[in-house]
């Protein structure tokens, strides 16, 4: 009998979503499996709603950015009650033998429920920009939004410059300061404020003047949306939650420019990258990075080596338990700040 294999995109899209189910189709089709899939992440298979692979011409998709079967950050458990059941009955009225659920933190955290409390046999493949998953060295979509960040803040740089102007650039990132410590180090930011490490603005404020006294005539500031920054005992950071529990950010390069332009009398604009960081063509790295993803997911699934994810570790494509992926959230290492510290602000105490 053959192989009946459901596959799911859930969370915020990534470059490079495409080329992954590009990966994990023309493996299982060669297998002679069928691939069924849902739409719009976990709605899709709570609501049965189903999207034909059987003509989905692979190879062009790998291109594109975004993800041919839609995304949301539904989550059977955000209603178990009511939705858990909903999926298992997707499941068997498909009569699938296993679900592969391509995702971040939110989505596989639900997969290895799932697969865990229900037996439902599950494998996974990991993506989010933010590069926030344990067990693997990197998910795709993450080099491509540091591509985009980077690149704004080189080009920022002429107007900067020519306006005499601080630029305070806000980059994606609730928790993890990933895409803003990548594309600040590598664009040179003059800081670069990222979760993890706490700021006082009086700090960042002291650092420009004294760069400024040097002789600067522009900077860069390049800061993650989740960043927390602090007036003495004050948490200057929005601490609202929206309905899925996550921080509301948004807002900070605004509230800095601000402050910069108010405390030094220097000129100062923001730039918040957003959604841009998602959008566009996954660069070639990525491309690849997640066809080999979704490849090994496949072999996974004929080996039903089920609760299990592909992951990159140390270069390789390897499998690794999904529960190890997301007990905890990775998050800048000291490592990484100690290694680039003239980038960061000295940690301040609040
Ligand atoms: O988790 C990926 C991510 O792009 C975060 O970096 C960002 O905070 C969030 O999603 C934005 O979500 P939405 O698309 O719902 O605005």
């Amino acid at each position: 009998m053959t192989l009946r294999v459901g596959v799911l995109t859930g969370g915020g899209d990534a470059p490079g979503l495409n080329a992954a189910i590009c990966g994990l189709a023309r493996r299982l089709l060669a297998a002679g499996t069928t691939l069924v899939g849902f739409t719009d992440g976990w709605r899709g298979i709570i609501g049965d709603r189903t999207r034909d692979l059987g003509d989905a011409d692979f190879q062009r998709l790998l291109v594109w950015g975004g993800t041919l079967l839609g995304s949301s950050g539904d989550n059977p458990y955000r209603k178990p009650e009511r939705d858990v059941p909903k999926v298992l009955a997707t499941f068997a009225r498909h009569r699938l033998d296993v679900l592969v659920t391509i995702g971040g933190e939110g989505t596989l955290g639900a997969a290895d429920r799932l697969w865990r409390e229900q037996q439902l046999p599950v494998v996974g493949v990991p993506k989010t920009i933010d590069n926030d998953l344990s067990a693997t060295d990197f998910t795709f979509g993450f080099f491509s939004a540091v591509e985009v960040a980077t690149r704004a803040m080189d080009d920022l740089r002429s107007t900067a410059e020519s306006h005499g102007r601080v630029m305070v650039v806000e980059c994606m990132g609730r928790h993890a300061g990933w895409i803003t410590a990548y594309a600040g180090v590598a664009a040179g930011a003059e800081a670069v404020l990222v979760p993890e490490r706490p700021v006082q603005i009086a700090d960042l404020c002291t650092n420009l003047a004294r760069l400024r006294t040097a002789g600067r005539n522009s900077a860069i500031v390049a800061v993650a949306e989740g960043a927390r920054l602090f007036d003495g005992e004050r948490c200057l950071s929005s601490m609202e939650k929206d309905e899925f529990g996550c921080y509301r950010t948004g807002g900070v390069a605004e509230q800095i420019a601000r402050l910069i332009q108010e405390r030094l009398g220097w000129e100062a604009r923001h730039l918040v990258l957003g959604h841009l960081q998602r959008a566009g063509k996954p660069i070639a790295f990525d491309r690849i990075f997640a066809l080999r993803l979704g490849a090994r997911a496949a072999r996974l699934v004929l080996e039903k080596k089920f609760g299990y994810m592909a992951a990159m570790r140390a270069g390789e494509i390897v499998d690794v338990p999904l529960q190890e992926a997301v007990t905890a959230r990775k998050t800048l290492t000291d490592q990484f700040l100690d290694r680039y510290e003239s980038f960061f602000l000295p940690i301040s105490s609040p």
